[in-house]
């Protein structure tokens, strides 16, 4: 009957709204005004809503000012929505004051809203939760908008155009487990000093400032706050967070800092912080000093290595309450977690994986000291080689030019171990920290680069050398089959480009030497990966069979008396069979590990690969100067006359002198 007569009172000013009575008591009104065709306009709210109206939802009107003082008379009104009201520009100044019931307020949706005014939010005494949304026009709420709302418990405003952060100091609010979030604001580029200071008196359960466009926390931005959790989620230009910016607050256990920008952490927090979540921080290369996190217990963070510093960290257990021997202990959980649990582990997600367990470049000291021996060795041995070779005035051979490259090519895995070897100096001890700059920095794919064009320039090499004394043997007599310079030159170009872009490659997305501390190519992840490095090693063993055949051959025509070889041409094919062969035998186990962790079926760990990589992969290029160079008496002469001709082992380049003399 009731409902009857005001659907009339309504229909008389044109205007359909619809009044619906709450179910659950007579006595709530609940009370909805809406414009239902475009040509009925409700350009004001009405004067005579009935006093008795508990909810009243103000939707798609016309309205483009809600005046102050228009739902004072509605004393009684507990819940107000202002929905989906696309003319409406300002809220003004009292707008919702002074009504003592009212503990609902949501406006959302008003896509031309543009200002709330002051004391829109005054004196609300059982006022819980305010929710302002989706108003992308929202630019300005007035400094005194919030009030002394002292029960305000949950406080939201998201997606608005927000220029700057609105004040909420004067709230007040003596509400527990308060809860505020401001999500969406992309203007809002700052979180100013003391914001939060006079929100709320006792501790607020979570702070969300989530996928805003803050950029800057300043200085006292927490002070007089105390707050349980603090999300700064989402803010994807956050960069910094000013050291002091937590003077003043309290109590803050859980942060989450993920998908932001920042770099470090102020350090005043740790201390109390026993959860931190970090994922997709990419910023954040370097933790703060681990003993400052004195309660962390859980740690979410972006880099595996980062885990590793949690790992063997031993804290005190002095928590150990003596009430927690009693059975009820368990009921409650925090004060259980907090005082009862022994342990002092801290659970850490990304876990190292088995490319990058938890340790230094160069774990054991050994290997250490190993990798300066060899790489020293290797850039001195191949360094003189080198020199005596393009320094000497002996006409330039085709073997001696081939030996140039091999030399060069040894020499870049010598600069190759001294660089592994430097990285891993400063960084011993914590090596997590720095793994994200060295492994994804130019420094790894510039030493990654270098060591495979080096293995494979050198592995060419050899197979060239070995072809060419093949040829030269087999065709001894037929001197127009000689081998000259000019192709030596083709055939090293070729050699040169195809090292260049097998190391090329990983530079380019194909495999990574990021994957590892050592910089080799050992991301077998994508089928290309695998096709990669699959076939680079089947390429050096390819290479090994060619040098065998090879010197059956070699054998074969050495033994047959009616081919007669020249002398000389057995001599150096004998010494350089025994250098192959080192070669190859000292190589052969890394393919062999190799082609089984790119098939996915790793028999060894990357902590022993290293030690293969130490003492077997660079062998030859220690060995090599020795084996080619230092006992080849012809090098031994060519590096006296050189070295006499700076003044030194003068008596001894004179036997070689008068021996080569003689000899001719
Ligand atoms: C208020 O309601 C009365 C009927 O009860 C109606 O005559 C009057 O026009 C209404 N006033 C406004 C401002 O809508
Ligand atoms: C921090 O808040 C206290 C009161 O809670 C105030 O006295 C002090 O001035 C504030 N500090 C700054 C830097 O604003
Ligand atoms: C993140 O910070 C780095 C420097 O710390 C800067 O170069 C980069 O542009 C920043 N990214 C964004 C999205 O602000
Ligand atoms: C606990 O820490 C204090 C200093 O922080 C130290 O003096 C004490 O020896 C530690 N106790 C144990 C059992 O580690
Ligand atoms: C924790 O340690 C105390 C003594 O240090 C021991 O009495 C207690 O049983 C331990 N609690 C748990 C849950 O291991």
């Amino acid at each position: 009957m009731m409902m009857m007569m005001m659907m009339m009172m309504w229909r008389s000013v044109t205007v359909l709204m619809m009044i619906v009575v709450n179910n659950r008591s007579a006595a709530e009104t609940s009370l909805t005004i809406r414009t239902v065709r475009p040509c009925e306009r409700l350009t004001e709210i009405p004067s005579n809503i009935s006093s008795n109206t508990r909810c009243l939802e103000v939707m798609q009107t016309q309205i483009r000012v809600f005046p102050s003082g228009a739902v004072t008379s509605l004393q009684l009104l507990r819940k107000l929505t202002i929905l989906e009201n696309e003319m409406l520009e300002s809220i003004g100044e009292f707008a919702f004051a002074n009504l003592p019931r009212l503990s609902d307020i949501i406006i959302s949706e008003n896509i031309a809203l543009e200002s709330i005014g002051a004391y829109a939010f005054f004196n609300l005494p059982e006022l819980s939760e305010i929710t302002i949304t989706k108003s992308k026009h929202l630019t300005s709420i007035h400094p005194d908008a919030f009030r002394d709302i002292v029960k305000l418990q949950y406080l939201t405003i998201s997606n608005t155009g927000l220029l700057f952060f609105p004040d909420f100091t004067k709230i007040h609010s003596a509400a527990p487990d308060f809860l505020f979030d401001l999500q969406e604001n992309n203007h809002i580029a700052r979180v100013p000093s003391n914001a939060f200071r006079g929100l709320c008196t006792q501790t607020i359960m979570e702070i969300r400032l989530t996928r805003n466009g803050i950029k800057e926390v300043a200085s006292d931005a927490f002070n007089g706050t105390k707050m349980h959790r603090l999300s700064l989620r989402g803010n994807q230009q956050l960069t910094h967070i000013n050291p002091n910016a937590f003077v003043g607050s309290s109590e803050l256990v859980v942060l989450d800092i993920c998908h932001t920008n920042l770099s470090s952490l102020p350090d005043s927090i740790l201390g109390g912080l026993r959860t931190l979540i970090a994922e997709s921080t990419e910023q954040l290369k370097e933790l703060p000093s681990l003993h400052l996190f004195t309660k962390l217990h859980q740690a979410r963070l972006t880099y595996p290595s980062h885990c590793c510093a949690f790992q063997n960290i031993h804290r005190n257990r002095s928590r150990w309450n003596p009430l927690c021997s009693q059975p009820k202990a368990q009921d409650n959980f925090n004060f259980f977690r907090d005082h009862c649990l022994n342990s002092t582990s801290i659970t850490c997600s990304p876990m190292p994986d088995e490319f990058n367990p938890c340790e230094d470049i160069m774990s054991y000291v050994p290997l250490r000291v190993l990798i300066w021996i060899i790489s020293v060795l290797a850039l001195l041995g191949n360094g003189v080689v080198l020199l005596v070779l393009l320094g000497s005035i002996s006409k330039l051979t085709v073997p001696r030019f081939l030996m140039c490259h091999l030399a060069f090519a040894d020499l870049c895995m010598g600069v190759y171990l001294a660089v592994i070897a430097t990285v891993d100096m400063p960084t011993r001890g914590e090596y997590y920290n720095h793994a994200i700059d060295w492994q994804m920095g130019l420094g790894c794919r510039a030493a990654g680069f270098i060591t495979v064009f080096a293995s494979e320039l050198s592995v060419f090499t050899l197979t060239a050398i070995t072809l060419e004394r093949w040829h030269t043997i087999t065709n001894a007599l037929r001197l127009d089959r000689k081998i000259r310079l000019r192709h030596a030159c083709i055939v090293m170009t070729a050699g040169w480009i195809f090292s260049s872009l097998a190391a090329l490659l990983p530079t380019v997305r194909v495999s990574s030497y990021s994957k590892v501390s050592i910089c080799l190519p050992m991301d077998v992840e994508s089928p290309e990966a695998q096709v990669y490095v699959v076939s680079l090693l089947l390429l050096n063993i390819l290479a090994f069979f060619c040098v065998c055949g090879c010197y059956m051959s070699i054998y074969l025509t050495v033994r047959n008396p009616s081919s007669m070889p020249a002398h000389a041409d057995t001599r150096v094919a004998k010494r350089m069979a025994v250098l192959i062969f080192t070669d190859f035998i000292c190589m052969a186990p890394i393919p062999f590990f190799a082609i089984s962790a790119a098939l996915k079926r790793p028999l060894i760990t990357v902590s022993e690969s290293k030690l293969l990589l130490v003492l077997f992969y660079p062998i030859n290029s220690c060995s090599n100067p020795f084996l080619y160079a230092f006992f080849n008496r012809t090098f031994r002469r060519d590096f006296f006359l050189l070295a006499a001709h700076f003044g030194l082992f003068k008596t001894r380049a004179q036997i070689y002198r008068t021996e080569s003399s003689s000899c001719q």
